[in-house]
């Protein structure tokens, strides 16, 4: 096969790695299955990783790190003030976005917790793209509104756009007008935006969103967990970004912005760590008071010098495009033998994985049943793979009497830890839908037994629909 240029396209997806250490699978039998997962109370959460054959649950700390960074790991100083490896971390930080006040963390949600406690938001409104929901129940924490503005083609999962991540600017600037300005303390823009399937956000729209709310002195930050991914993707997507390097175009998405805050669990590849950057000298000194009360001295945030290392190199090799063509392509493979066996995806498929539309896929099941839910169970008894629900299980509320409102989506996300699996594991995933597709009308609904009111999905306990 050739591409546009005349270029041999190969079509193996050849990971630009090679194995150096390896970990065994969980292998079990069909029998073990169906016993672990009643016993796990049919949620995944509650199943030990041994019994897991392929675990997609996530793509947060699950990553493979690399010799470097394992070097980095042996070369880290564990100095408690003013290490060599916080200014190799500082300097990488800086490199990339651009500001000035690096603040290291231990992951995302602290992050998280020390901005928008500084930025003292109770009453107000928090907008964004999206917010992830640790940064929506953060925000919320504070006495703060967070109110998402998705462009309406990120819920037509049919259709193909390029970037499903992008905010909807004129609803936002609606809004602002409407509360009036003093009362948004912040936009956050999420790349990838991971609550709608990982899809990407354009510069153009990044652009936008920063004009929009500069004219308004309302600040933006980007929440950077992938923010490679959608630095590859504007590549791909973009008009004139295509010979411009990732790394250039990842230095240009900050510039749209006043700061970030980023989970490193993501794409800087290591197993634990976060920051948050900024220029603002004020604000950033009143979060390394947080950060100083809460995780720990200003040049380690929560974290032991050796991951302030590995995440600097982690933060590098990210960037590589060698490796990010390996990522998107592993998902939109995937995407593509899901579709070969008729499974409905959310289009395109995103940077760190593949959503599964379980409405349509198992109409028979209603939305208070769980059919996200029971597709996740049907994927582990069937090929011991691990997903995670993003549907009722997740974001359904609940009425007076204590029954559950649908959530507006029933997704499985397939979140792909990063060099991890190879296109041989993706292939067998594939296989595994193939079986379930033949005997989907099969598939039973799911109650639950028990459940508590906040995060719940972590926790609850559910029975097969009788
Ligand atoms: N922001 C985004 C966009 C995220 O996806 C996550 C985590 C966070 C913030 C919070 O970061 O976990 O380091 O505290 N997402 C994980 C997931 C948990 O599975 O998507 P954290």
């Amino acid at each position: 096969m050739k591409n546009e240029k005349n270029e041999w396209k190969w079509k193996t997806i050849i990971e630009p790695f090679k194995i150096k250490m390896v970990e065994p699978l969980g292998f079990t039998t069909r029998e073990e299955r169906e016993k672990v997962i009643e016993q796990a109370y049919y949620n995944m959460f509650n199943i030990k990783a041994e019994k897991v054959l392929i675990d997609f649950l996530t793509d947060s700390g699950t990553g493979a790190m690399s010799a470097t960074q394992w070097a980095g790991i042996m070369m880290g100083d564990e100095s408690y003030a003013g290490a060599r490896s916080f200014f190799n971390f500082e300097t990488t930080v800086k490199d990339i976005t651009g500001f000035d006040e690096v603040i290291p963390t231990h992951q995302g949600r602290a992050s998280e917790k020390i901005l928008f406690t500084a930025l003292e938001c109770k009453g107000k409104y928090v907008i964004a793209n999206s917010h992830f929901d640790t940064t929506r129940a953060n925000v919320e924490a504070t006495g703060a509104i967070a109110m998402d503005f998705p462009i309406k083609e990120a819920s037509q999962f049919e259709k193909q756009h390029p970037f499903k991540g992008n905010a909807d600017v004129e609803k936002m600037e609606k809004f602002i007008k409407e509360k009036g300005e003093k009362n948004i303390v912040m936009c956050v823009m999420t790349v990838t935006n991971n609550s709608w399937g990982g899809q990407p956000v354009s510069m153009q729209n990044l652009k936008d969103v920063y004009e929009m709310c500069s004219k308004y002195k309302i600040p933006v930050f980007i929440d950077a967990a992938r923010f490679a991914e959608n630095a590859y993707f504007i590549k791909l997507r973009e008009k004139g970004y295509d010979k411009t390097p990732v790394k250039e175009i990842a230095q240009e998405m900050f510039e749209y912005a006043d700061g970030a805050m980023m989970s490193a669990k993501k794409d800087a590849i290591v197993n634990i760590g976060g920051f948050l950057a900024m220029n603002d000298k004020k604000l950033s000194a009143k979060c390394r008071q947080y950060l100083i009360l809460t995780e720990g001295f200003s040049t380690y945030g929560g974290l032991a010098g050796r991951d302030l290392e590995a995440m600097a190199i982690g933060l590098r090799e990210v960037l590589d495009e060698k490796y990010l063509h390996y990522r998107i392509r592993s998902a939109e493979y995937l995407g593509e033998g899901l579709k070969r066996h008729k499974i409905p995806i959310l289009n395109p498929t995103g940077g760190h994985g593949v959503y599964v539309d379980a409405k349509k896929f198992l109409p028979h099941i209603k939305p208070q049943n769980f059919p996200a839910q029971a597709l996740c169970c049907e994927l582990y008894i069937v090929g011991g793979i691990r997903t995670v629900e993003v549907g009722t299980l997740m974001f359904g509320k609940r009425d007076a009497k204590g029954n559950f409102l649908p959530a507006p989506m029933e997704l499985v996300r397939l979140a792909m830890p990063r060099r991890v699996y190879t296109q041989s594991h993706i292939d067998y995933i594939i296989e595994v839908f193939g079986e379930i597709a033949k005997k989907k009308d099969k598939i039973k609904g799911l109650e639950v037994v028990e459940m508590s009111d906040m995060l719940s999905h972590f926790t609850a306990k559910l029975k097969i629909k009788g």
